[in-house]
Parts: C-alpha cells; sequence; structure tokens
C-alpha cells in the first residue's frame, strides 16, 4: 500500500487527449506519421532542405486549430478543474502544441513539445505570437529580415522545453499521471520511471496500449475525455485508491 499524502501531482497530456477534439494523432489508424514520413517533416534537416514542405504541414495544423471549431472537450475541462480544486499542487506539461489546455482554463502549462500559435527567430531564439500561416519571406520581428523565422515547435534531435523544471517537477511528484499518449517519444516516455524513481504512484489513461505501460501502477483503458473526469472526480472526492 502506498501511504504518502498526495500533494504535488504532475499530469503529461500527449496527442490522445486531443483527439476528441478533432486533432489527428501522430500515431496509430490515422495518425500523421503514417501519411507523412517524419523525417521529412520534424527534423531541422527536413526544414534546411524543404522548408515549403514544412511550413505548409504546420500550417495546415494551425488551420485546423484555428478554423474548424476545435474546442476543448471533457479531458481538457477536467483538468483545468483539478488544478483549481485540488488543495495541492497540479502541473500539467503536455507534448501537445495545440492550445485546448489554455482554452479549458489550466495556468500551470509547460508545452514541451513548442506551440502551433507561436513562431521563433532562429537568430536570438525569441519567440513571438503568430496565428497567420507562416513561410519563407515573412519578415521577422526582432531582427527585420526574412529566411529567420521557423515554427516554435521541437523537432527530433532537439532538446525539448524546460527539461529543468520538469526534472525538478517530477523529483517532487506523489502522483503522476500520463493522458493519451503513446510513450514511445523520449524523454516523455521515460518521466514516468523518473517519478517512480522519487516514489511517486502512477496512473496512465490511454484508449490503446502505450508502449510503457508496464511502467505504471494503474493502467485506465479508455477515452481520455469519459476516463479524465471520473479519475479527477475521483481524487477530487477523496475516494482515489493507490494501493498496488
Ligand atoms: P501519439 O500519436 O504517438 O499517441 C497518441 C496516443 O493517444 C495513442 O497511444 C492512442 O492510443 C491514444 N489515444 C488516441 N485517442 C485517444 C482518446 N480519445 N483517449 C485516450 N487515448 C487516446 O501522440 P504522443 O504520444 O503525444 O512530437 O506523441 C508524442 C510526440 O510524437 C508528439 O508530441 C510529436 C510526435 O511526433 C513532435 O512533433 C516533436
Amino acid at each position: 500500500m502506498f501511504s504518502k499524502p498526495i500533494k504535488n501531482i504532475v499530469i503529461l497530456t500527449g496527442a490522445g487527449i486531443s483527439e476528441e477534439s478533432g486533432i489527428r494523432t501522430f500515431r496509430g489508424k490515422s495518425g500523421l506519421w503514417e501519411e507523412e514520413k517524419v523525417e521529412e517533416i520534424a527534423t531541422f534537416e527536413a526544414f534546411e532542405k524543404n522548408p515549403k514542405k514544412v511550413f505548409d504541414f504546420y500550417n495546415l495544423r494551425k488551420k485546423n486549430l484555428l478554423d474548424n471549431n476545435i474546442s476543448p472537450n471533457q479531458a481538457h475541462l477536467a483538468l483545468a478543474r483539478f488544478e483549481k480544486n485540488f488543495p495541492g499542487e497540479v502541473n500539467l506539461i503536455t507534448q501537445n502544441v495545440d492550445n485546448l489546455h489554455e482554452r479549458a482554463g489550466s495556468l500551470k502549462i509547460i508545452h514541451m513539445h513548442g506551440e502551433l500559435l507561436k513562431i521563433r527567430c532562429r537568430k536570438s531564439d525569441k519567440v513571438f505570437e503568430f496565428t497567420k500561416p507562416l513561410d519563407e519571406n515573412i519578415l521577422c520581428p526582432c531582427c527585420g529580415q526574412i529566411g529567420n523565422l521557423r515554427p516554435h515547435i521541437v523537432w527530433f534531435g532537439e532538446m525539448p522545453l524546460e527539461l529543468p523544471k520538469i526534472f525538478d517537477l517530477l523529483k517532487k511528484c506523489h502522483l503522476f499521471l500520463a493522458i493519451g499518449t503513446s510513450g514511445t517519444v523520449y524523454p516523455a516516455a521515460s518521466f514516468v520511471q523518473e517519478a517512480r524513481r522519487y516514489g511517486a504512484y502512477a496512473i496512465n489513461i490511454n484508449s490503446e496500449e502505450s508502449e510503457n505501460e508496464i511502467y505504471f501502477h494503474r493502467v485506465i483503458k479508455g477515452k481520455a475525455s469519459f476516463e479524465t473526469e471520473k479519475l479527477v472526480g475521483e481524487i477530487l472526492g477523496q475516494g482515489f485508491r493507490n494501493d498496488f
């Protein structure tokens, strides 16, 4: 029986939490990487070789997010409610580049893989909000030059954002919850082991199997919207069981 009181909670979300809002996941039957080769889109080498292809890919994702009535679902809303009502601390780490957690009302969010509605100057590393389509001819707001702007997205081979803060949160966390992530992309896939090294209890929610699910104490198979709301209700209602 795990008996530590739960004060600090860290939640890791992946593409699966936004699937019911109408955003495509990366892997699985209708996943984006089934259609596009990941190495032709999500690497700096791909961007240097064919910037138009990479801009087009992310512009399309941006258009979908902005134009298609995409809105937070019950899972995003439940996590925002959780952060507001839990007497301890709830920190959200997301691999997602959409803005659905913010729109649901979550405040403590780390976008470890970047954000779709932001761009970055390659020279200064300054980040800007940018909701229009991005292309090679757009002047950089900081250096006034063309050719320096890129999507504010972490590509394969690049360092995810805010890792020192993330590892600090994992060290202090008592409950680690992963939702809608395949557990295939590192370092995010190893956060569960890191949190457990410091004694956290770990729960995974996924409609299918996650590759790293053996590392979790409790595995919940089901849709993120229903299962997240249920689990948040369980924890807030003090009925949470963490025996294993
Ligand atoms: P994936 O597309 O790899 O995995 C999505 C997971 O969500 C799968 O395991 C599905 O079974 C699950 N899923 C789908 N719909 C669900 C639902 N309604 N409820 C619950 N689970 C559901 O997405 P990530 O794990 O987030 O990185 O991918 C990690 C990273 O790989 C992404 O951030 C992205 C990608 O390449 C970069 O682009 C750098």
